[in-house]
Order: structure tokens, then C-alpha cells, then sequence
């Protein structure tokens, strides 16, 4: 069957991977040519993934039966509802129902309408003298978020990005200023966690927890990144949640997909929950209406199933439960020096496969041309799959050294000693709280 990848990034190598071993023929569009995804693509078309028409015209070429979109900003350019109404069948969300990553205000106001469990306390302002006296009468620290996409750079939290809530009320209202409104929200805190379902718009199919490191530097410090690793466990859960943290995070998912029908959205394709596990249980941090890039990574590198019949199955109304290995995943990206904020481009480096293979560890190309050229954001990840979690974390550790230039990654992801400060953090604001075992 002929398959239409739309997407050139880390993500989208390991979506292209499982959809090839699945039995697809593959045809990707991405802004850059992924040599991953060059060397699996029967055809390969260079375009900026939000521009339908070109992409409409590659998959009209190619003659596809069959949609797989990676990436948010295509969703919200239409992508899905141009390629749909050319008799393509999709695997992801119209643009209407992606609003649920692609405006927050709409996901707040969402899922206050329809009661959907682990929602948080927001107030959308477009009054610059309001919002402030509401921060002020408000008193405790808040999040501020642009209502739109900006590639998870535009969230700012006080005590992280922000230093308190004087601080929080400039930076709203630069965004009042800028986009006309704002999301104020309450802080959450807690540790973060993925949960990732596919869904067909009736049934909702959970994959493994996993935990991304979105900081650049170890030790969870320094900007926000798209996420610089992450890691996944043997059972499924991760250290700090518990099966009962598990169902109430899947039951957020199951009730925004029954309301996304009832409000005549229905939604499929991949949703992401951001959640934070709080004291009180997980709170929806965002939703996201794709895959996550790292987390696609852990999941797919352990999918014991058939990512072709399973995205059939999403665009036929006809999804099944879906089975993954019982082994630990970690995902240690390579970003060029200086990232996210100066990154190094332009520069060749060395990529030594056979010994990252020789290790036992795998390769997945993202941010990097067939040159082995740096383009400036994540450029590749190692990725170790073990038994146990120490044994995937070695693997992953291993293959990086085979990588040479002026790069960076974060050693820590995956490592217990990162591990046990989130523990901590946990029996924090738990007390009681057991960690299960990885
Ligand atoms: N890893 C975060 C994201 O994909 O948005």
C-alpha cells in the first residue's frame, strides 16, 4: 500500500520505520531530505510540510491510498481535511479538531464544558488592566501561554522562565499586545509525564508511559527544548505513577474523545496528554494531536504490533487493541552546540552507524541533511532498548560516543540518579507514596 509521510523530523523516522516493517510504501514530504527517511521512501518530495497544495500535489502524484501526518503545524494548516477531501484517508486530526493542541483556550474552555477530569484553573484575558488585577487578587504563581502553536517555546511558568508574578504580567502582556489574548493558568506542580493513545474517534488505545527531558542541559536546567530524551519502563508505567495515576489520565484521554465526538469533532490519529502528577493526581498540562517527538521514539522501537494496520484501522473506524514488547526504552538526542538558542549549522559531523549498531543501540536522523550537515535544531538520537532500564540507558550511552562534532546531549537521560529526584519530588508532595519498580 502506498503510504504518504508528511514530516522529516526524529519523529517521523521512527513513524516511517514501523510504517515500512509494517508493509507500506512509503512516500515522504518533509522541509528537509531526513536520510533516514531517504533511504525507506520510494519517493521523496521537499516542501514546507503547511504548504497543502504542494503536498497535495506530491500525494496526488504518487498516487497514495493512505495519510500519516507527523507534525502539529500541517494539522493546523488543513492538511488533513485537503487530503481527505481528495479521497485520501488520514491518519491524524482535521484542523478543527486539532484546535485541541492548536488554540489552549479553546482546549481549557474544551474540556471545562464538557467536565473532562484533571482539568486545572484558566482565565483567557484580552484586557491588559484585568489580567493584571486578576494575577495580583490571584496571589499564587501562575503559568502564561500564548494561545496558538510556537514549537513549545512560548509557555512561561513563574519560578521557572518567569521569577514571579510581576514577571508573569509583563510577558502577558507582550502576548496581549502581540496576539490580542492570553492564557493565564494556575501552577501545577509536580513530576510530567506522556501518555500517548491512537484512537479511531470511538476506541482509545494507550501506549507505554514516557518521560521527556525537555531542558537543554543536565539536571533539568537551562531553555525549554522540543526535548532532549526521554525514556520509557519494562511495564509500561513509569518509577513514580501508579496504575491508579494511569487510569485517571487515560480516563482524561477517553472522555476528550467521547466529548470531541458529542461536540461534532470527532478526533483521530495520535493524542498526547501532558500531564503533571500532582498531589492530588494527574492534571492535563496540554494536549498535543500527534505523536510527541521524543516519545514517538520509545514507543514505536517497542511496537510489537503492525503500525500500518493500526493506521488502517484509525481511518476505517475498525482500531484494535495494540501490543508492545516489555523492555525499557531510552532516547538520547544529539543537538548541534549552542541549542536551542544559538545552535551551530552548517558544519559536517561524523556519524559512525556500524558501531552505533556494533553497541546494539539504533539510529534515528532528524535535524540533519543527507550530508550529515547540522541544519541547527536536534539533529539525530540513539536509542537503547534492554531488559531493564540501566541495561537501555548503557546501550543508548554507548552509541552516542560513535557521534563526533560540535554537539551536545544529556547524559543524564534515563540514569537513576535523574530517576530519584523525580521519586523524590513525588514523596514530596505524596508522602505515602511506593515507587514501582523500572
Ligand atoms: N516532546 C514534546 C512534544 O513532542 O511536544
Amino acid at each position: 500500500m502506498r503510504v504518504l509521510l508528511v514530516g522529516g523530523g526524529g519523529r517521523e523516522h521512527a513513524i516511517g520505520e514501523a510504517l515500512v516493517k509494517g508493509g507500506a510504501e512509503l512516500y515522504v514530504v518533509s522541509k528537509h531530505k531526513n536520510p533516514g527517511l531517504a533511504r525507506l521512501a520510494k519517493g521523496y518530495g521537499i516542501a514546507k510540510e503547511t504548504d497543502v497544495e504542494r503536498v497535495l500535489k506530491f500525494a496526488k502524484e504518487w498516487n497514495v491510498e493512505l495519510a500519516f501526518i507527523g507534525p502539529e503545524a500541517p494539522l493546523e494548516a488543513g492538511i488533513v481535511n485537503a487530503l481527505e477531501s481528495e479521497g485520501i484517508p488520514t491518519v491524524g486530526p482535521t484542523k478543527e479538531a486539532a484546535r485541541l493542541e492548536t488554540n489552549k483556550a479553546w482546549a481549557r474552555e474544551f474540556m471545562e464544558r464538557n467536565d473532562i477530569p484533571g482539568r486545572k484553573m484558566f482565565k483567557v484575558f484580552d484586557d491588559v488592566q484585568e489580567m493584571r488585577g486578576w494575577i495580583d487578587e490571584y496571589g499564587k504563581p501562575v503559568v502564561v501561554k500564548p494561545l496558538g502553536l510556537t514549537g513549545g517555546k512560548g509557555v512561561k511558568v513563574v519560578g521557572y522562565q518567569l521569577k514571579d508574578n510581576e514577571e508573569a504580567k509583563e510577558y502577558a502582556e507582550h502576548l496581549i499586545k502581540k496576539d490580542g489574548k492570553v492564557l493565564i493558568e494556575e501552577r501545577t506542580d509536580g513530576v510530567e509525564f506522556t501518555l500517548q493513545v491512537f484512537t479511531d474517534g470511538k476506541k482509545v488505545v494507550p501506549m507505554p508511559l514516557v518521560q521527556d527531558y525537555p531542558h537543554a542541559y543536565e539536571d533539568d536546567v537551562g531553555p525549554i527544548t522540543g526535548g532532549m530524551g526521554s525514556y520509557s519502563c519494562p511495564n509500561h508505567l513509569l518509577p513514580f505513577i501508579t496504575r491508579d495515576d494511569w487510569k485517571k489520565a487515560l480516563e482524561t484521554l477517553e472522555e476528550t474523545i467521547k466529548a470531541m465526538k458529542k461536540e461534532g469533532y470527532p478526533y483521530k490519529g495520535i493524542l498526547y496528554g501532558q500531564f503533571m502528577l500532582s498531589g492530588k493526581g494527574p492534571v492535563l498540562i496540554e494536549y498535543n494531536a500527534r505523536f510527541g517527538d521524543p516519545e514517538a521514539i520509545n514507543v514505536l522501537s517497542i511496537l510489537d504490533d503492525n503500525l500500518l494496520e493500526i493506521s488502517l484501522g484509525i481511518v476505517e473506524g475498525k482500531l484494535r487493541n495494540a501490543k508492545f514488547l516489555n523492555k525499557a526504552t531510552v532516547v538520547k538526542y544529539i543537538a548541534p552546540q549552542g541549542y536551542p538558542e544559538n545552535p551551530v549549522r552548517g558544519v559536517r559531523i561524523e556519524i559512525h552507524e556500524d558501531g552505533i549498531l556494533k553497541e546494539g543501540a539504533r539510529v534515528i536522523y532528524a535535524s540533519i541533511d543527507e550530508n550529515l550537515t547540522l541544519l541547527g535544531s536536534r539533529a539525530l538520537a540513539i536509542v537503547g532498548i534492554g531488559d531493564s532500564l540501566e541495561e537501555a540507558e548503557k546501550i543508548a550511552e554507548r552509541g552516542v560516543k560513535h557521534v563526533k562534532g560540535p554537539i551536545f546531549y544529556r547524559k543524564d537521560v534515563g540514569t537513576r540518579r535523574s530517576i530519584e529526584k523525580r521519586i523524590s519530588i513525588m514523596r514530596e508532595l505524596r508522602g505515602d507514596f511506593e515507587p514501582n519498580s523500572c
